[in-house]
């Protein structure tokens, strides 16, 4: 649905995007996942044809960006940035200059116009003028203006930046339920947010692709993976409970947080996630230690995000 093969940007003597290939398929949400300056947002301008790239080639549902590019825009929906619209039309007339512009007419004009007020919860505020509109409002009038000629795929640049937990957790819902048919592709670098809506992510750092894989596979990659983590119902053995830890063949290291009374065993690497935590249930078993909780750990996404960017051997 999306084939990017060696999509290239310079910028002066700036490489911004470099030799970028991948493709992807309907059904997937696709996590564009790197630091600032990565190259996120010039490889989605290049997909939407808002910029040109300086090499390589991309298509959109078989249609080339280059060659091809009204008939690629007309499947894609694209949130840029900062979810810019014309602040100061209203979300009425905004959303009817963009059913012009996609060539929406008649009945299914209209009823595209409705289920989007619907489902964005644009209707009490579809006449105020969209500068007066608060952050989230004026998200979900980008979010619709994306959405309205229901696109088959859909490009979302970091769709939940600046929003408020609830906001965030409303935008990632609707992400959610789009998800089934359409092919969406968003920028972020909230791990969370990863961990809640991909099923893919591709990391990027200078342009290049570091890693492409399941957000629970690359976790599978954190030295936590398989850990155990203790949580002690009060301070009294501590010591005792984590030098007893530690003399666990199935454990490599112990790391303390006294302060929320946890112990943190680190599995061997190589060492399957059962057997670390059948040894330490059994330890707690047959110990009379005030034990609270116990936590099999399936990897720490943000620990293999910064090891991944910066380089370091995860
Ligand atoms: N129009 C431009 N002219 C020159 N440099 C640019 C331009 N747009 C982006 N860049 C540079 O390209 C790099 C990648 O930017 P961007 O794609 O916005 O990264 P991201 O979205 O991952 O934060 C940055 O170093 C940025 O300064
Ligand atoms: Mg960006």
């Amino acid at each position: 649905m999306i084939k990017i093969d060696g999509l290239t940007k310079h910028y002066g003597r700036h490489t911004v995007v470099d030799n970028l290939s991948f493709h992807c398929e309907p059904g997937e949400v696709l996590g564009f996942l790197g630091p600032n300056g990565a190259g996120k947002s010039t490889t989605m301008k290049m997909l939407t044809g808002f910029v040109a790239p300086s090499a390589g080639s991309a298509s959109v549902c078989g249609h080339d960006i280059a060659t091809d590019g009204l008939a690629a825009r007309k499947r894609l929906g694209y949130l840029p940035e900062g979810a810019p619209c014309y602040a100061e039309m209203t979300p009425g007339s905004f959303l009817d200059f963009i059913a012009d512009v996609r060539g929406l007419e008649g009945n299914e004009r209209k009823a595209r116009l409705d289920e989007v007020v619907e489902m964005l919860h644009l209707g009490p505020v579809l006449h105020q003028s969209i500068d007066t509109l608060s952050k989230g409002f004026k998200r979900r009038v980008g979010l619709a203006q994306a959405i309205l000629h229901d696109p088959d795929v859909l490009i979302l640049d970091e769709p939940t930046d600046g929003l408020d937990p609830n906001q965030k957790h409303e935008v990632r819902e609707l992400i959610h339920s789009m998800s089934a048919e359409k092919l969406i592709v968003i920028s972020t670098h909230i791990l969370e947010e990863v961990e809640a809506v991909c099923t893919r992510a591709i990391i990027i750092a200078n342009g290049r692709i570091l890693a492409d894989d399941t957000p629970h596979n690359l976790a599978m990659q954190s030295r936590y993976h398989n850990a155990v983590r203790l949580s002690l119902g009060g301070d009294d053995n501590f010591d005792e409970v984590e030098a007893a830890l530690a003399k666990l063949d199935s454990v490599d290291t112990t790391e303390s947080d006294r302060e929320h009374g946890t112990i943190t065993a680190v599995a061997k690497s190589g060492s399957d996630g059962a057997s670390n935590w059948h040894k330490i249930t059994d330890l707690v078993n047959n110990s009379n230690w005030n034990i609270s909780g116990l936590q099999l750990e399936a990897g720490r996404l943000d620990e293999v995000f910064r090891q991944i960017t910066r380089g370091e051997k995860v």
